[in-house]
């Protein structure tokens, strides 16, 4: 059986672990960022978590996930609590105001393609490395990078060995880094690193 199969157990399956672990993270007022905004769902999750006094940035580098995006927060009536960012993330140093930094208490990279669009617009590891390197001194103590690697295509079989000797490479007294994931499953499952800044 392959991980999309899956249905009934007691373990998280990989985007429900995602979610909680984004939702232990994020406290009501905080900034949040959805590194690869792709179809929304991020984006609003992360608005409605961050509550009225908090904000979301995301990216994304393909015009029609950034209207996507647009759709879905808008239909959720959460225009307010987000700004959308039609760059790539690596670029998030130079867009997010300077008033946010230091206040992010999740971000969240869904990594590989986005599913019913084009295939060859992927995440590409030293784009993902740059962002990750931008966005570590701009999280609250104890917040949270999650990564969702998703490694079934040839790219990603690339951005998963630099990804993971990158961050096995993050210094233990500056940040807590996990990796959680199935190891018997068939196809690739994606599975996740997840960063936490310690205090
Ligand atoms: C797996 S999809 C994201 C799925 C999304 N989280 C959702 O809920 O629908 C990956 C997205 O990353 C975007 N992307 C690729 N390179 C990027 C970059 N350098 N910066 C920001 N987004 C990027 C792609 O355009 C694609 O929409």
């Amino acid at each position: 059986m392959g991980w999309k199969a899956r249905r009934h157990m007691k373990l998280d399956g990989i985007l429900p672990f995602c979610r909680k672990l984004l939702a232990m993270a994020i406290h009501e007022g905080d900034i949040a960022v959805d590194a690869t905004a792709g179809n929304g769902h991020d984006t609003v999750f992360l608005a409605k978590a961050a509550g009225d006094s908090g904000h979301v940035h995301s990216f994304d580098i393909q015009e029609t996930a950034i209207q996507a995006t647009k759709d879905r927060i808008n239909k959720e009536g959460l225009s307010d609590r987000a700004t959308l960012h039609l760059t790539g993330h690596e670029n998030i140093q130079a867009v997010m105001p300077e008033a946010h930094k230091g206040r992010i208490g999740a971000a969240v990279f869904n990594l590989g393609y986005l599913p019913g669009s084009d295939k060859s617009v992927v995440t590409k590891p030293e784009t993902t490395i740059r962002a990750i390197d931008a966005l570590l001194p701009m999280l609250k103590p104890e917040g949270i990078i999650v990564l969702v690697v998703y490694h079934g295509h040839a790219e990603g079989k690339q951005e998963k060995s630099k990804l993971l000797n990158y961050t096995a490479s993050i210094d233990q007294k500056k940040a807590h880094v996990l990796q959680y994931q199935f190891i018997n499953q068939s196809n690739d499952p994606p599975f996740i690193i997840a960063i936490e800044k310690r205090g």
